[in-house]
């Protein structure tokens, strides 16, 4: 067992956070071990056929445990895997094509059930899958990064990315179920742990001056993976996340204050060809421009902006531009951003830690600036 694997064995409790949407609710089951639960597995996916799509990454440490774990609860179903290759260049059409020709050739009916063993990648082109086969199936999302554990495998976005933009090419399609085996985080490379931290922190900045306190204090803690504060920071994002979905499903309002620094975020990832800052990096950098934007309009303190670059910075996060990116070229692509409303720019800012708002019709001289390094 290597250290973290004992680090992350040390807390065995389950904690479950409701994602209630009107009639519709679904539970969101976090804790150690909850991959190899086939019952709980099994019950979730009713029907004749299951297919569990990972990448080459996640599964060779965790495919075999979730088959086992179904063939246990012996449902007689037929479950079947489609291992991708890893990486957002892989969140495209084309494997989006191939996922349907596999369920094809499954026989997949619309009681099949789709499930997503992986991060974000694998779960929004999962989920994108199952809205479409046969105009929507079920599946359930099994989350082994920690950005998806807190955000991308809860609240039903599902997309594909085009090489003109991320996740121009999507639904709302909520999963059944979210069963995040905190566990899984022991295989994580660190890059990755850190590019989750920064959606972690993302919930303190955005809305909960209280627990951005949190995360700073304990920023070494979840570097070294200490079990009781991943599972805690995981909890504590889940709940506000399942909140916010909960009183804005599509995103008319509310939900747009998940997207803080994603339109900058969003525009660094397409510019540099999805092969360069990984998702989370692209966010901790864009929460720093929205921070900078937001007190150069007047409408934020500096010294809030600092304070969130020198936590980022402890968690191991980029927070400047990379090198090579133009502004014209930035601002073009941000243009394209789904939150923009009749040719204006719409963006998350903030007054401050905790304190986040959605801004309409900002000054693009002001945007321009904070572009330029
Ligand atoms: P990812 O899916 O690319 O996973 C990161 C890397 O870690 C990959 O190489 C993967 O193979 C590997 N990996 C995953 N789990 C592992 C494990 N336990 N052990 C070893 N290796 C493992 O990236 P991500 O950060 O999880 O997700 C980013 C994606 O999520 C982006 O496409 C982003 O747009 C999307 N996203 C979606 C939403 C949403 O609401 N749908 C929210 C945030 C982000
Ligand atoms: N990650 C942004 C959202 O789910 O709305």
């Amino acid at each position: 067992m290597t250290t973290a694997t004992a680090a992350l064995a040390g807390t065995t409790a389950v904690h479950t956070v409701e994602v209630e949407l009107g009639a519709r609710r679904y539970p969101i089951h976090i804790g150690p071990g909850l991959l190899d639960d086939g019952p709980r597995l099994a019950a979730l996916a009713p029907g004749r056929h299951v297919l569990i799509v990972s990448d080459t990454n996640v599964a060779p440490h965790y495919l075999a445990r979730v088959e086992a774990a179904f063939a246990a609860a012996e449902t007689g179903k037929r479950v079947a895997a489609h291992v991708l290759p890893p990486g957002e260049q892989e969140k495209t059409l084309a494997r989006f094509g191939e996922l349907m020709s596999v369920l094809a050739r499954l026989g997949a009916h619309r009681d099949a059930t789709l499930v997503a063993l992986g991060g974000g990648v694998v779960g929004d082109l999962t989920g994108f899958a199952a809205a479409c086969w046969m105009r929507g199936v079920r599946f359930v999302q099994l989350p082994t990064t920690l950005l998806a554990m807190v955000d991308s495998s809860v609240g039903g976005k599902t997309a594909v990315d085009l090489p003109e933009g991320k996740n121009l090419v999507g639904a709302f399609h909520q999963p059944a179920a979210v069963v995040a085996d905190t566990a899984t985080l022991a295989t994580l490379p660190d890059r990755e742990l850190r590019a989750g931290l920064a959606e972690v922190l993302k919930y303190g900045a955005l809305g909960d001056a209280a627990f951005f306190d949190w995360v700073e204090a304990n920023a070494a803690a979840l570097r070294a993976r200490d079990a009781g504060a991943l599972v805690h920071a995981i909890a504590r994002c889940c709940t506000m996340k399942a909140g916010i979905v909960a009183r804005d499903e599509t995103e008319s309002g509310e939900r747009m204050l998940l997207n803080l620094g994603h339109t900058f975020g969003h525009a660094i990832e397409a510019e540099q060809g999805f092969g360069g800052l990984v998702h989370g990096e692209a966010v901790a950098v864009g929460m720093v421009l929205a921070a900078r934007l937001s007190s150069r309009l007047g409408l934020a303190p500096a010294s809030d902006g600092e304070r969130l670059a020198a936590v980022l910075q402890t968690l191991g996060l980029p927070t400047a531009l990379p090198a090579g990116l133009e502004a014209d070229a930035l601002l073009a692509r941000m243009r394209l951003d789904k939150k923009n409303a009749s040719g204006r720019f719409r963006l998350v800012l903030w007054h401050g830690i905790g304190r986040a708002f959605v801004a309409t019709g900002i000054d693009e001289a002001a945007l321009r600036a904070v572009l330029v390094p």
